[in-house]
């Protein structure tokens, strides 16, 4: 009998007994585990091989996958918000057919004070922190736990409050927070820059109502930090950008005076309408706004410009606040919530100064493109997806926006997954012809693994998988270093 990837790894990857359980006392046995996605490291993890344990890693696929989420959500008896966790960077290195895995702690000022402390006393996102807790700026505050950027040969933890903390890219050691000009201490530095093809970087930091558009060279050295004032004090996770222009989303979920935790001071107001604003990257003084219904959202797609002027780009959308704030602080209690999860969408801003909205069915976040075509006009998304019931995602996904049509693949909802990053199969080979390379969480298993998919054939399964001795929390975002 021939078998299927699919049913390869549903039989080998997971316990023995994942076949012989009914799928629904399967589920229910998985469900039990999920409060692995929020669990503590307990310190950091010396390198060690993956077990390979499943298909064949493919040939001219050589690399390290950088990954960043929280990892410390308990100290005594005070728990933080799942937001407001110390990053802990994940080395997932893929070489010659064998992959390792090493993960530390960024060490910043935040966890040195907790770790006084013996609790969670450092204000955030969602966590009210202790109010003797006093800080000078920023970086006090700073997690260093939501992103990576790899740029000129450096390694950034990124956090979207206050500054870049620097990683060395062998040890994972902390190096300290990156300075970009001495009188921008402690700016803050988005967690999701986007990156032009030749590599230079455009990011925001954000201040309310005001903001400062920074541009990096592609060897991270700045060449300009702009301010800039926005129409309003939008919550801004993330932004995008054509090859000519930074579109910036401003949402209703709008910004009083800054007070902590964060989130108390963010008001819902869908009066507001949703403002999409386009900034000449020329000319930051040239810009345009469209307007939209009320949308929600954390993540963007690359942005493009058509022939005709219209400026698309894609994203994961809700319409209310529920999406966005939900009751995410039950996470790191281990509950489960019932959230709005988003939907991925396209949105269209006509050269007539009309902007549109396409919803698809896709329930999609962390979305993810061919970053050679970054600006540029591309078909393709790769995102988490899940099936509505956890507040995680338990599968991974291709929308092919020409086609109209995703794709996907879950493994049996056994898994969290986790964001999958493109990387092509040659520098001149076509949009979307690579591999997806992404972790998960395997829940009966209870350890991460790491996979590599066929871009362009998700829904075939996992191309190999291999699979570490240890649970990790689930994490944000991450990069993909190639050697
Ligand atoms: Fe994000």
């Amino acid at each position: 009998m021939m078998l299927s990837r699919r049913s390869l790894i549903s039989a080998g990857g997971a316990a023995a007994a994942a076949a012989v359980l009914p799928l629904d006392r399967a589920l229910a046995a998985a469900q039990a585990e999920w409060a692995l996605a929020v669990r503590n490291v307990p310190g950091d993890l010396a390198p060690r091989a993956l077990s390979l344990i499943h298909g064949r890693p493919p040939a001219g696929l050589a690399g390290t996958l950088y990954r960043n989420g929280p990892a410390q959500f308990t100290r005594g008896a005070s728990r933080t918000h799942w937001f407001d966790g110390d990053g802990f960077v994940r080395a997932f290195e893929i070489r010659d057919g064998r992959a390792t895995l090493a993960g530390r702690f960024v060490d910043t000022p935040k966890r040195r004070t907790e770790a006084a402390a013996g609790a969670m006393v450092v204000p955030g996102f969602g966590n009210p922190g202790s109010p003797a807790t006093g800080f000078s700026g920023p970086d006090d505050l700073n997690a260093a736990n939501t992103s990576m950027l790899a740029v000129g040969g450096k390694l950034w933890a990124l956090w979207e409050g206050g500054s870049p903390t620097a990683i060395d890219p062998a040890t994972l050691e902390t190096r300290g927070f990156v300075r970009l000009r001495d009188d921008l201490k402690g700016v803050p530095f988005l967690a999701h820059p986007r990156v032009e093809p030749g590599g230079r970087v455009w990011n925001l930091g954000l201040f309310g109502s005001r903001a400062i558009v920074w541009r990096l060279s592609s060897a991270g050295e700045l060449e300009a930090a702009t301010p800039t004032e926005l129409p309003y004090a939008s919550y801004v996770h993330d932004f995008t950008a054509t090859d000519r222009e930074l579109v910036i989303v401003l949402q209703p979920w709008v910004r009083g005076t800054f007070s902590t935790p964060i989130v108390d001071s963010l008001q819902w107001k869908p009066e507001l309408g949703t403002r999409v604003l386009v900034i000449d990257k020329d000319d930051l003084s040239r810009r345009r706004v469209y307007e939209l219904p009320a949308l929600s959202f954390f993540h963007l797609g690359d942005a493009w410009r058509e022939a005709d002027g219209t400026i698309r780009f894609d994203g994961c959308f809700g319409t209310d606040d529920t999406h966005i704030r939900g009751d995410v602080s039950r996470l790191t209690a281990g509950q489960t919530f019932h959230a709005k999860p988003a939907r991925a969408a396209m949105i269209a801003l006509g050269p007539d100064g009309r902007a549109r909205i396409d919803w698809t069915a896709s329930l999609a976040e962390f979305p993810q493109a061919d970053r050679r075509r970054a600006g540029l006009p591309r078909t393709r998304t790769w995102h988490v997806a899940g099936d509505g019931k956890w507040p995680l995602p338990t599968a991974i996904a291709v929308t092919d926006w020409a086609r109209q049509k995703t794709d996907r693949f879950g493994f049996d909802g056994q898994h969290l997954m986790e964001e999958g990053l493109f990387v092509p199969r040659g520098a001149s080979s076509a949009e979307g012809d690579g591999w997806l390379v992404g972790t998960s969480l395997n829940l009966r298993a209870r350890v991460t693994e790491l996979h590599v998919f066929d871009a362009l054939r998700l829904a075939d399964g996992p191309v190999c998988s291999w699979r570490a001795d240890v649970p990790l929390p689930v994490g944000f975002h991450g990069a993909f270093v190639r050697v």
